[in-house]
């Protein structure tokens, strides 16, 4: 029995671990209920009496031993781990990552956003896919007028009923009165579709952002006042606005909107083609027929709409040359308005 336990304290002794892992192993081997150990203690009880006194603290030497490796081997291990941990440099940069940056065109309709949210205007939105009611006939457009052509609407199908992608966000302007009592202030932004060719300075899709207002009493002068405070605010204090008649089914009367030429300031230049104007959009004050259509009294009601291409306020404010950037996702244009976040 002596020598069992001479040989195991030499084999203690000897013992090295490196992970925890090994730790348990060690003490599984040895100290466990069915360790080497708790076998000799089970030995002891045939040992004869004479010898029980010193076999007993020989054991007692063995366990305690065998306990303090243990606690030196785990001891060792967490030393490792805190030395290993203390050569990471925590000042170290972190290796870089590329952020995004919003889109020009999103940074603009935001800025809209800001501008007629100011003056009580909520965002309205509705469906690209869109029918002929909401498009073009409650908007007042006869049955024969251009727009309706092939050449400029996306048709989807033609029976039993014109189911189209739509030209322009004033059928949310119509899906809105037919649904909510006056006042109405909204805006509606989206994307709108156009079957043209595809160049520098047409696309088959582009960005609105369309506005109205209905209550009693809308004039003419609350349109012009709403898009000078417009303008002012997108294109600074200096602004001034220019209104020219112009011809739109769904408000009468209609009228274009120019802004004097930012970039020369209406003195003329190449931008403005020597004018000292440029045309930024559509307004009017809401025909009758289309209030009518919505079911909104046109005696008891007024209002005026308007609206503008975000793709053209964006090549006014940040002049880009080609519509197709805007579409084309190429990093390296869009990293260009990182500054105007
Ligand atoms: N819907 C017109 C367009 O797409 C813009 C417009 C809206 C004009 C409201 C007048 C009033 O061109």
């Amino acid at each position: 029995m002596l020598d069992k336990i001479n040989s195991l304290m030499a084999d203690i002794q000897a013992l090295a671990a490196s992970t925890p892992e090994e730790v348990e192993a060690i003490r599984i081997k040895y100290l466990s209920k069915k360790g080497a150990i708790s076998a000799l203690m089970n030995d002891f009880r045939s040992v004869a009496a004479d010898q029980k006194r010193e076999m007993g603290q020989r054991l007692n030497e063995l366990k305690t031993a065998a306990n303090e490796k243990l606690a030196a081997l785990r001891e060792a291990i967490a030393q490792g781990a805190e030395a290993a941990a203390a050569d990471i440099d925590l000042t170290r940069t972190a290796t870089p990552m590329p952020l995004g940056t919003r889109h020009p065109l999103s940074l603009v309709k935001n800025e809209i956003f800001q501008i007629f949210g100011a003056m009580g205007f909520t965002i309205a939105e509705g469906p690209e896919i869109e029918d002929d009611w909401h498009v073009f006939s409650s908007l007042n457009f006869p049955p024969d007028h251009p727009a309706r052509d092939m050449q400029d609407t996306f048709f989807i199908s033609r029976s039993p009923q014109d189911i189209l992608l739509r030209t322009h966000t004033s059928s949310v302007q119509t899906r809105t009165m037919e649904s909510q009592k006056p006042p109405v202030r909204i805006i509606c932004p989206g994307r709108v579709y156009r079957n043209e060719a595809i160049s520098a300075r047409a696309h088959c899709f582009f960005h609105q952002v369309e506005g109205l207002y209905i209550d009693r009493n809308v004039s003419f002068a609350d349109l012009k006042q709403c898009l000078l405070y417009f303008a002012r605010e997108m294109f600074g204090p200096e602004t001034k606005i220019r209104l020219r008649p112009s011809y739109f089914p769904f408000t009468e009367p209609s009228a274009e909107m120019d802004i004097s030429c930012h970039i020369c300031g209406g003195k003329g230049c190449a931008f403005c083609k020597g004018t000292g104007w440029v045309e930024i959009l559509g307004c009017g004050m809401v025909d009758p027929n289309v209030l009518e259509a919505c079911g909104i009294d046109s005696k008891e009601f007024t209002g005026y709409a308007f609206g503008m291409g975000i793709e053209r306020i964006t090549n006014l404010k940040y002049r880009v040359k080609d519509l197709r950037l805007f579409s084309e996702n190429d990093v390296r244009f869009l990293h260009e308005f990182d500054a105007a976040k």
